[in-house]
C-alpha cells in the first residue's frame, strides 16, 4: 500500500478528489495534507476527513530554502512514498525537487508544453486556442515540465471566460489526477489520455 502526501495552498478540490479516490479499492492511501497557507480551505477539509495535516506559513521563514527544510521535515515525518502537489503555489528548489524526484506529481491547468506557468486560461483564450486542459506530470526542477504522466482535454466555447473555462478544466482535472494517481501507485508510468 503506497503512502501519499498531498501539498495544496488553497481550497484543495484536486486533494479531495485523490483522498475520495483512494478510500475505495486503490493501492494508495493519503497520510498527510500539508499546505504553505495556515488559511488555506483544504487543511479543514482534510481534517475533517480524519487526516494528518500540516501547515507551514512560508512567510514566517527566513528564506526559501528554510521553509522548504521545514516542510521536508513534516513530509519525511508522515514517511511518503508518493508526493502529490494538488494546487500547490509555491516554486519548489532544485534542492528541495532532488529529495522526491521520481515520485513527486503535479497537476497544471494547460496542455503542456503549451502554458507553463500562471494564467494558463487567459493565455489559451488569448491565443484563440480551440482546446484547453490539463497535465499531470512528474516534478522536475525545471518548471512544469517534467515528464507527462496524464491529460484531459476539454473544448473552448467562443463565450468563455477564463472562469468559465477554469471551471470546465477542473471538473477534468478531479477525474484526471485521481486516474493517474491510481496508476502511477502500480509503477506503471504509461501515460493517462482521458476520453
Ligand atoms: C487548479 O486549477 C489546479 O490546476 C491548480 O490550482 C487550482 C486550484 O486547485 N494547480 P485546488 O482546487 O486547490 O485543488
Amino acid at each position: 500500500m503506497k503512502r501519499v502526501a498531498i501539498l495544496i495552498s488553497g481550497g484543495g478540490s484536486n486533494m479531495l478528489a485523490l483522498v475520495r479516490d483512494m478510500a475505495g479499492d486503490h493501492p494508495a492511501r493519503p497520510v498527510l495534507v500539508a499546505s504553505n497557507d495556515p488559511s488555506a480551505g483544504g487543511l479543514a477539509k482534510a481534517a475533517a476527513l480524519g487526516l494528518p495535516t500540516a501547515a507551514l506559513d512560508h512567510r514566517s521563514f527566513p528564506g526559501r530554502e528554510a521553509f522548504e527544510d521545514a516542510l521536508a521535515e513534516k513530509i519525511d515525518a508522515a514517511s511518503p512514498d508518493i508526493l502529490c502537489l494538488a494546487g500547490f503555489m509555491r516554486i519548489l528548489t532544485p534542492g528541495f525537487v532532488r529529495r522526491y524526484q521520481g515520485r513527486m506529481l503535479n497537476i497544471h491547468p494547460s496542455l503542456l508544453p503549451k502554458y507553463p506557468g500562471l494564467h494558463t486560461h487567459a493565455r489559451a483564450l488569448a491565443a484563440g486556442d480551440a482546446q484547453a486542459g490539463c497535465t499531470v506530470h512528474e516534478v522536475t526542477a525545471d518548471l512544469d515540465a517534467g515528464p507527462v504522466l496524464g491529460q484531459a482535454r476539454v473544448p473552448v466555447r467562443p463565450n468563455d471566460t477564463e472562469d468559465t473555462l477554469a471551471a470546465r478544466v477542473l471538473i477534468r482535472e478531479h477525474l484526471l489526477y485521481p486516474a493517474v494517481l491510481r496508476r502511477f501507485a502500480t509503477g506503471d508510468r504509461r501515460p493517462v489520455v482521458l476520453p
